[in-house]
């Protein structure tokens, strides 16, 4: 359904000296700055597909989806969406998709809901009945029923966001693409948006690519996920086997009574990872695989050494995993330079 081969991107920024005197000096001589956000990408995904598209901010995951969706053109490589290229033949390509991003509306800001669909209807040709029908069952699995007579503007982000989903599918697409759908909403909300995204794909085999940082939707939705790093893939394979890598990984956090440096007990050096604190964080965290060192040992180290006042045991959650695997490639990376 979706072949990406070999697609780069670079944004041209206009570099620009600080101030007012700066403003003005652009005005004449501008000096261009490229930012390559993708730096060659290969991935094909299969009809009926539901793939998580993650990584840090800044990774090029929106960069991506606007190349998929056709609003931006790749500097170089090729993009086929259910075979047409898409910011080659834009209009054909949105009969095809359906686009949720998370921080933009597409819906119409001043009139209510129920218009928006209706105009939707008209834009993508839908048959009256197939629309009463899709509606209806929208209209269940959402709860929209109270939202649809009040403007958009007036609605809650939840609220917003379940509307907005509803627009995406509205026209049966074979790919939808959800750029951080669940940014912001509470957990009934979000529970609610799955269950929703599911039932789309079980009943019409939609395609979805999914980014978010909510790691609870890629376990929920996605078999497979993508990892992309500073432009570049650095996992792409289904997520039980990412879990059975990475799985053996354990984080505690020591909530410590205890001012001074701390330096791990001698009996962990070699078997533990000390993981550097999160800002305004005294919490101390330690990392290590289950294969080497058991928790009950670890705890039982630290009790003996310091006054532990709480402690949180993190599993080997993909949040946990998917963090290894950043900081694994940046130690590659950094390796690198240094070579
Ligand atoms: N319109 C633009 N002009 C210039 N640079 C841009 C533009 N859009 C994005 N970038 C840069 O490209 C890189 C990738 O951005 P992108 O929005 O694709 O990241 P992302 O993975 O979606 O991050 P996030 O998780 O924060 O949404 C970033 O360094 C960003 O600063
Ligand atoms: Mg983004």
């Amino acid at each position: 359904m979706i072949h990406v081969n070999d697609i780069k991107k670079q944004y041209e920024i206009v570099k620009r000296d600080p101030g007012l005197k700066g403003a003005f000096k652009s005005l004449f001589h501008r000096a261009y700055e490229t930012k390559e956000a993708v730096k060659g990408l290969n991935f094909h995904i299969a009809p009926g597909e539901m793939v998580g598209y993650i990584g840090a901010n800044g990774a090029g995951k929106s960069t991506t989806i606007k190349m998929l969706s056709g609003i931006l053109t790749p500097s170089e490589g090729e993009i086929t969406v259910n075979g047409i290229i898409p910011y080659e033949n834009r209009q054909k390509n949105a009969m095809n998709i359906g686009a949720v991003f998370g921080q933009r509306t597409q819906l119409f800001w001043d009139i209510p809901v129920r218009e928006s669909y209706d105009l939707l209807k008209h834009i993508y040709d839908i048959p009256e009945r197939k629309y009463q029908e899709t509606m209806q069952m929208f209209i269940e699995v959402l709860q929209l029923e109270p939202l649809l007579g009040i403007p958009v503007r007036q609605l809650s982000l939840g609220q917003k966001m379940r509307c907005e989903l509803a627009a995406a599918f509205l026209h049966l697409p074979p790919v939808v693409y959800l750029d951080e759908p669940t940014i912001g909403l509470d957990v009934a909300v979000k529970t609610r948006i799955r269950q929703f995204i599911k039932e789309m794909n079980k009943t019409h085999g939609t395609t979805v690519l999914l980014t978010t940082h909510d790691m609870q939707d890629i376990e929920e939705i996605c078999s497979r996920i993508i990892i992309i790093d500073n432009g570049l893939i650095i996992y792409d394979g289904d997520l039980q086997s990412i879990k059975d890598q990475y799985g053996n990984q354990r984080i505690i956090s020591f909530d410590l009574d205890f001012e001074q440096t701390f330096a791990l007990p001698p009996s962990l050096t070699d078997k533990v990872q000390l993981l550097p604190q999160e800002e305004e964080d005294t919490k101390i965290r330690l990392s290590f695989s289950n294969d080497v060192i058991k928790g009950a040992d670890v705890i039982a180290a630290m009790m003996n050494a310091y006054p532990v006042r709480d402690l949180t045991i993190t599993d080997s959650k993909i949040e946990t995993i998917v963090e290894e695997i950043y900081k694994s490639s940046q130690q590659e990376e950094s390796h690198e330079k240094v070579l």
